[in-house]
């Protein structure tokens, strides 16, 4: 096994290890390499759906997306498509995935279909370190609080999914949830910094104005270079993600506008989580 670290923050690439064994031994050890860099990454897996949900499987239960339908032969799996003639892709800021949620997700494993030949890089972002070089003063102010997360957050991204069919019946109202500002990895034991520029709206406690200023202050620092790792995709590369202490950015900077009009397709699959603590 080989591993190619992508920054001094987090995220590696992993050669010399083969997806498709679910065996306790390589899953035991995938895992601690998850724990380890946070986000990895396996280039030329060529998987197919059975064997991407049996891999997911090995991590905990699946999670159904709230108002997102899986495909229909498997709909464990949400199919990502940023198609030809749009701008917008899902994930295109700071976020952890379904944070609004009472156990927002675990893990996700997403693994590439389509990739433009430029553009469509995803960005990490590493939030034991966050906490970690977060300014004394602002962690003394938030250290036992708790922020609400929205799912409205995510108004773009709502929109498209409300017109796709099959979506007519599904509840697009908000889902909100209350979680500690600073929660503790249940595998690790280590201080998270759990909020999002996309999802997390107010610091319970405290005025809208501070909690304003505060969040502010705390979304720049997270998204400080020297937290973050980028990933240029290829093909058939499968991503895990630690969701409990990662955020996440989809860079869209491939559109007709640009005359980058390119298809992008990722599969997602995603692990449920627990109550952050
Ligand atoms: C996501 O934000 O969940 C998807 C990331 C990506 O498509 O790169």
């Amino acid at each position: 096994m080989e591993i190619k670290l992508l920054s001094g923050a987090l995220g590696a690439e992993i050669t010399g290890i083969d997806l498709k064994d679910t065996s306790d031994q390589n899953i035991k050890e995938i895992n601690n390499l998850l724990l380890e860099h946070k986000v990895i990454f396996f280039r030329d897996q060529k998987i197919n759906a059975e064997q991407h949900i049996a891999l997911a499987e090995k991590f905990g239960p699946l999670e159904t997306h709230a108002y997102v339908k899986g495909l229909s032969k498997h709909p464990e799996i949400v199919r990502i498509i940023k198609a030809e003639d749009e701008k917008n892709q899902w994930g295109e800021n700071w976020h952890s995935d379904v944070s609004y949620n009472e156990k927002p997700t675990k893990a996700v494993i997403l693994k590439s279909i389509k990739i433009p030949p430029v553009g469509g890089d995803t960005c990490f972002a590493n939030m034991e370190l966050a906490w970690e070089t977060l300014d004394e003063d602002i962690k003394e102010k938030i250290k036992d609080k708790k922020a609400i997360h929205s799912s409205l957050g995510a108004e773009f991204f709502i929109e498209k999914y409300k017109k796709m069919e099959g979506n007519e019946k599904r509840n697009f109202d908000e889902y909100s949830n209350e979680h500690p500002i600073v929660r503790t990895h249940p595998e690790t034991g280590k201080k998270i910094l759990f909020v999002n520029w996309t999802y997390t709206k107010k610091i319970i406690g405290l005025e809208q104005e501070e909690s304003d200023e505060i969040l502010k202050k705390i979304f720049e620092h997270q998204a400080r270079l020297e937290l973050t790792c980028r990933f240029s995709w290829t093909e058939n590369t499968v991503c895990i993600w630690d969701n409990r202490s990662v955020i996440h950015f989809a860079i869209a900077d491939f559109y007709p506008g640009r005359g980058l009009g390119y298809e992008r397709v990722m599969d997602r699959i995603a692990i449920e989580g627990d109550h952050p603590q």
